[in-house]
């Protein structure tokens, strides 16, 4: 199958930057299908630590062509911005070559941003936690058929009909709320001026991937956030605005829905940053031990994670949803030292009622059973073969395909490129 996508299994953060950095090396093209700079993935390379939120991981590899697809939302000032800074790091980015953006993909302002804090602050308790980027708004105005396309930025009449439509609306909203209205000029001043930097870069992306396909070529996609965020099988309303889950990867690339080799990707824990359920969270000084262990600080915002045990009923859901094939499981090194280890088989309602699949309603008030596993003691961050592993790993290691009915074919035990067992 020519065409893989990595998704995110639980609430993002799994670590997927390091498989698609590790996948990306036999990739033509590595694309993003959804989210925006809400997201963050880490990549450690040889110089250093490098974090990418809007430009597709594919892009520390000279040969792929990078494609930020149509169900991505582009803050355009923060995508030139990054590629300035990934520029001094060494990379070179050629717009037009290796990166590529869909003229379709959505644009988000500084109003959204506004937007997004204001509404946070008006759900006051019942707030999601989210970046605060301007993600959720600029998807609301995808829906309402506000939004202005990347396309926009380099069609002045296309720009001044969009802003009109825009302004139109959001001043009126913006008026109630209280926020400072918006300038038609100032704005079609600032989005120009980006869109002519990044003009080489805005194509039309789906028809290039469709070719690319067609050709069989060889193409990644690369999912951001995760299935537990995903606006529609997550755990609404505690998510993300777009299809986090590989159904997204076909809406938000315009790639057909052929066969498709999907990765799911998680932690050997679970973690979580913002607000909303999580049935297996430790509230104590173990989920304190286990955020110090694994470096638990959000990459974009840097906010503590939430920790807690791995999870089978949320893993086995979402890999039903995203067609997953395999999981990849990282971070196994971060558990040594906790023993015992449990890993969540089912939940309980506060009826009584046992639960076997994942719901839609009632998370917050579900109790996990967990099913409890000896713990490992040693270092595995030099462990290469399966193998090799503590008795007790591998048999964690099984317990999860037993539980979540998924094969693990690859364990990351390191932050770094070849710290990695493939099975
Ligand atoms: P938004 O995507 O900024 O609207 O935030 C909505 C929710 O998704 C919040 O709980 C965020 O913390 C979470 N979120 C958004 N992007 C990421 C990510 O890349 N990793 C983990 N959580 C994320």
């Amino acid at each position: 199958m020519s065409t893989t996508c990595v998704v995110g299994i639980l609430w993002g953060d799994e670590g997927k930057g390091k498989v698609i950095d590790y996948l990306a090396a036999e990739a033509d093209y590595v694309v993003r299908f959804g989210g925006g700079h809400n997201a963050g993935h880490t990549l450690i390379l040889p110089s250093g630590k490098c974090v990418l939120h809007l430009v597709p991981s594919g892009i520390v590899h000279d040969h792929t062509v990078n494609v930020i697809g149509n169900g991505v939302v582009v803050d355009p000032v923060h995508l030139v911005g990054e590629i300035a800074r990934l520029r001094e790091r060494g990379l070179s980015i050629d717009a037009g070559r290796n990166l590529l953006v869909s003229e379709r993909a959505h644009v988000i302002v500084a109003a959204h941003r506004a937007q997004d804090q204001w509404a946070e602050q008006q759900r006051g308790k019942g707030r999601i936690g989210t970046t605060g980027r301007g993600i959720g708004p600029a998807y609301a105005d995808r829906a309402g058929r506000l939004g202005l396309r990347v396309g926009d930025l380099i069609r002045p009449a296309s720009l001044r009909t969009a802003l009109e439509r825009f302004i139109g609306e959001k001043n009126a909203w913006f008026h109630a709320a209280g926020l400072p209205g918006l300038d038609a000029n100032e704005l079609f001043d600032g989005l120009s001026a980006t869109g002519e930097t990044l003009r080489p870069a805005i194509v039309d992306a789906g028809a290039v991937l469709r070719d690319a396909h067609k050709a069989g070529k060889r193409i990644l996609i690369e999912g951001a956030q995760g299935c537990l965020l995903d606006v529609e099988h997550g755990t609404y309303p505690f998510v993300t605005s777009s299809h986090a889950s590989t159904g997204g990867a076909f809406s938000g690339t315009g790639l057909p829905p052929h066969g498709m080799r999907v990765i799911g990707v998680c932690k050997a824990y679970a973690t979580r940053v913002g607000e909303g359920p999580f049935p297996t969270e430790l509230k104590n000084e173990t989920g304190d031990r286990l955020r110090t262990a694994g470096n638990e600080f959000g990459s974009t915002t840097g906010r503590p994670r939430r920790c807690g045990w791995f999870d089978a009923v949320a893993v086995r859901y979402a890999g039903e949803l995203s067609g997953a094939a395999e999981l990849t499981v990282t971070n196994l090194d971060v558990l040594k030292g906790f023993d015992p280890l449990p890993i969540a088989v089912a939940y309980r309602l506060a009826d009584g009622r046992r639960l076997d699949r994942f719901p839609a309603f009632d998370l917050a008030e579900v109790q996990p059973e967990f099913e409890t596993l000896p713990g490992f003691q040693e270092d595995l961050r030099q462990v290469r073969r399966f193998q090799d592993l503590p008795v007790a790993a591998r048999r964690y290691i099984e317990t999860i395909e037993l539980r979540t009915g998924l094969p693990v074919r690859t364990i990351s035990v390191g932050p770094e490129r070849q710290q990695v067992i493939l099975r």
